[in-house]
């Protein structure tokens, strides 16, 4: 018997310090990666995997989001009564993906901290964790594989990537053995943010999580760990060690494409990325894009 997912939880509630000054009164989540604002993308990932119960983890000036993913009655008239159908649509769009809840985060304590945040509203049922600023590429579905690796096993589901050894200390790693599927392995133990040398594996989380309602018992016992904070990644650990208190914990490997939109030069990729696959800008922008290249940057230096 399994309780099929609907709930997800977007933590959002972070300063977005590395874009400053563009999120000194915009929250980072609202940057705009092509036409949207990145977040939207990470609540429409959520819908097309069939949660469309969306909890957002929000702190202080975040009331953009609540706005975008809201009606504008105003705005929508103004576009009615000019006939321009194309827009009111992009308008009603984000207004209509999810059924939107908001909760405060209070004290910044951490990723697991925010996490915990959502246990009234999640109950005692699986759900998604999707952290904003991971933008996985719509075009390389990633939690509805979770979803079902979730439904198949039980327990909790975590996304992994491999990465360059070089890079495994800006993210939480697992240890694993692979399983009879391909893209599925068991993780048997976790460590957030490793110096290469402590490194158990390459293979990082990025930020996609199914999870066992088990992790908020766990997360309310959760001391403070790596840089002071609570961390997601402790709790996972301790899921994983014992297999009694929430089931398996299992990793989905990632083949596809994932920028960190919290990270100025994935931005740019992405932004260039997706540009060059929309019907509507790609084939100019791609025209110009190669020449430009080409022409300023002939050597490829
Ligand atoms: C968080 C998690 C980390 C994970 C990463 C993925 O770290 O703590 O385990 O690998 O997200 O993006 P953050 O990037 O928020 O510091």
């Amino acid at each position: 018997m399994h309780t099929r997912i609907t709930k997800a939880v977007i933590p959002a509630a972070g300063l977005g310090t590395r874009f400053l000054p563009a999120t000194k009164a915009t929250p980072k989540e609202m940057l705009p990666v092509v036409d949207k604002p990145a977040i939207q993308y990470v609540v429409e990932e959520a819908a097309s995997a069939g949660l469309d119960d969306v909890l957002m983890i929000t702190g202080r000036n975040k009331r953009p989001l609540e706005d975008h993913f809201d009606r504008n009655y105003e705005l929508e008239s103004a576009l009615q009564k000019k006939g321009d159908a194309d827009r009111l649509a992009k308008v009603q769009e984000s207004s209509d993906l999810a059924t939107m809840h908001y909760v405060r985060q209070g004290d910044p304590k951490g990723l697991g901290h925010a996490v915990l945040c959502a246990a009234p509203h999640v109950g005692d049922e699986p759900f998604a964790v999707l952290l904003g600023d991971d933008l996985i590429d719509p075009r390389d579905p990633l939690l509805a594989r979770m979803v079902e690796v979730q439904e198949q096993h039980g327990g909790s589901v975590i996304a992994l990537m491999e990465v360059e050894a070089s890079q495994i200390h800006l993210y939480g790693c697992a240890a694993v053995r692979t399983t009879a599927d391909g893209d599925v392995v068991r993780v048997t133990d976790l460590v957030e943010k490793p110096e290469p040398a402590d490194a158990p594996s390459n293979y990082a989380i990025i930020g996609r999580y199914v999870l066992d309602p088990a992790v908020f018992d766990i997360l309310r016992k959760t001391q403070p760990g790596r840089g002071g904070e609570i961390q997601l990644t402790d709790a996972l650990q301790q899921l994983a060690a014992d297999e009694s208190v929430g089931g398996p914990v299992h990793g989905v490997v990632f083949k596809g494409r994932r920028y960190d939109t919290g990270d100025r030069g994935d931005y740019l990729r992405a932004i260039v990325s997706l540009a060059c696959e929309r019907e509507d800008l790609g084939p100019d922008f791609r025209t110009w894009l190669r020449s430009y290249v080409t022409q300023e940057w002939p050597s490829g230096s």
